[in-house]
Formats: C-alpha cells, structure tokens, sequence
C-alpha cells in the first residue's frame, strides 16, 4: 500500500501515515492527495485498523502547504476544480472517516497542512510546531475548508485574525487557542498519538464510528446533530459491540469488541 510520497506501517491495529517528501517540506501537490485518498480509502475498509496516526516526515514539517509551485499559473476555474476535488477526496474525506484519524504535527502545519491537520479528528503537536493560514499573503485564500473549520475549532475572531494576518502560532498558542490538545516535546510526539490511540482502542469501534459522525453533524448546516445524534444512540442498541460492552461490564471484565 506505500505510495511514492507517503509511508505506510500497520501495527497492533493503528496505521501510521507520514507524508514522505522531506525535500519540499511534505508540500501537498497532486500525487501527495492521491496517495492521500487512495491510502484513506483503503484504510477506511481495513477491518485491522481501527486507528490512523498522520504524520509528516522529518523534523522540520508536518506539511507547509499546498505546493505553490504548482498552481501559480492556474485559472479561476481550475483553483476551483483543485479546491473541489481537495475537499472531496481528501479533507472532508479525512473528517468523515469511519475511524479516529490523529493529526500528529511535527514541525510547520502551514495552510493546507494546517488544513489537513485540522481535518482529522485529534491534533497533537512537538513544541517546535507552528502553525498558520499564511494564503492571502500569496494573493489567495484558504481552499481545503480552512475558513470554516479554523473558525469552528477556534472561533471567529481568532481565526479572522490568523487569515488576515497570516500570522503563524506556537503549539503553546495552539494549546490555549484548543487548536491542539496536547504539546510535547518532539523526541514524544509519536509516543504519545500511540497513547491517544491506545486508550480509544479500549472503546467500541462501532460506538466510536457514530460519534464521530454525530460530532460532525453539528457543524454540518444540512444536518440537524441532535437528530443524528438520536439515530446514532438507537442504531448502537442493535450492535454486537453494545452486546458485549455492557455484558462485559456486568460480568466485571473487560470488553472484547468487534466492531460489529
Ligand atoms: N509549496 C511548494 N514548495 C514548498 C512549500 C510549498 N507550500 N513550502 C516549502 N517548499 C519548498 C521550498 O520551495 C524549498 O524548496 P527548494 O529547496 O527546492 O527551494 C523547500 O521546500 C524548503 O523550504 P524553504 O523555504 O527553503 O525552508 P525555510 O526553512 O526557509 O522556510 C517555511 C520554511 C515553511 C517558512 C517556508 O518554506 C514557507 O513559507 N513555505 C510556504 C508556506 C505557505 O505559504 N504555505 C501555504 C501555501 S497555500
């Protein structure tokens, strides 16, 4: 499954992604976002995986953008075409996987990098992240869903101030602002998205599915999230996982789930 810009290592049921072109900082260009949906999407159906960890090669970046080089020349319609197909092959894709996806950022999460970070479920970062949506100083705008999300994880008025600025923050601002839940060190950056991902593999793969996508509802304008929520609750009532959690319980061992 290793694509030419990305690495790809499965073990004990979390998938470990790094986006492998150090050279230019893990920029996105068209291969990385193929290689990016074709490897989510494979993920996606791997019954072996029930947790993602994306990550970026190196210790400089996690990923510093979407690659310049390659749209510099581009047409109204063909920046909206590459910002269409970014969003559904990748970035939406991404927030509505069936399963945890952890943003590890190792070092620059710059535009669509910060994008991508942001399109996964959880983001940790080493201390010496920083992050930003730096697009309108190149004339340009966020494209890969940054103007909603960012105002959705940090509020309006610092993400204005960020797009407008383009000014880029430390993991400590990133961690006040709730950008990220944690900052460590960089030497424990992948010990501690294993730690992450450890305590979710203790849960229900089936219950974890449906919050995420209720979680999602709520800044989803086409979903009303409390009715997702409703359906999602009852749809847990007919899983094996509900079966075997609350017998587990009862029996006071713990819970050996399936998924199903
Ligand atoms: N697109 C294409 N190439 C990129 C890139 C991007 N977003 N970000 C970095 N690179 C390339 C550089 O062009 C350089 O390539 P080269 O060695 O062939 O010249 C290489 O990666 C290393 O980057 P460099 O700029 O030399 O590193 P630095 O330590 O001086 O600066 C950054 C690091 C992140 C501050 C700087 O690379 C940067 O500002 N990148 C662009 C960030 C950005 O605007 N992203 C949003 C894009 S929409």
């Amino acid at each position: 499954m290793n694509k030419a810009n990305l690495q790809l290592r499965i073990h004990d049921q979390v998938a470990w992604v790094q986006i492998d072109r150090p050279t230019k900082l893990n920029a996105l260009n068209k291969e990385v976002l193929e290689d990016l949906h074709q490897v989510f999407s494979e993920l996606r159906n791997d019954v072996s995986v029930r947790v993602i960890v994306l990550t970026g090669s190196g210790e400089k970046a996690f990923v510093a953008g979407a690659d310049i080089s390659e749209f510099s020349k581009f047409s109204p319609n063909q920046g909206k075409a590459l910002s269409q197909t970014g969003q559904d092959q990748v970035f939406a894709y991404i927030e509505q996987m069936n399963k945890p996806v952890i943003a590890a950022i190792n070092g620059f999460a710059l535009g669509g990098g910060l994008e991508l970070a942001m399109s996964c479920h959880i983001r940790i970062a080493s201390n010496n992240a920083r992050m930003g949506l730096p697009e309108t100083s190149l004339g340009v705008i966020p494209g890969y869903g940054g103007t909603q999300r960012l105002a959705h994880i940090i509020g309006k008025g610092r993400a204005m101030e960020l797009i407008l600025t383009c000014q880029m923050i430390t993991a400590d601002q990133a961690l006040e602002f709730g950008l990220i839940t944690q900052a460590v060190p960089q030497e424990e950056l992948l010990s501690t998205a294993a730690s992450v991902a450890q305590k979710i593999l203790n849960n229900s793969p089936f219950a974890i599915n449906q919050a995420i996508q209720a979680v999602n509802a709520a800044y989803d304008e086409n979903q009303n999230g409390y009715d997702i929520e409703i359906n999602a609750f009852g749809t847990c009532f007919g899983s094996e996982d509900f079966k075997e959690g609350t017998v587990a319980f009862l029996e006071k061992r713990k819970a050996n789930f399936t998924g199903n």
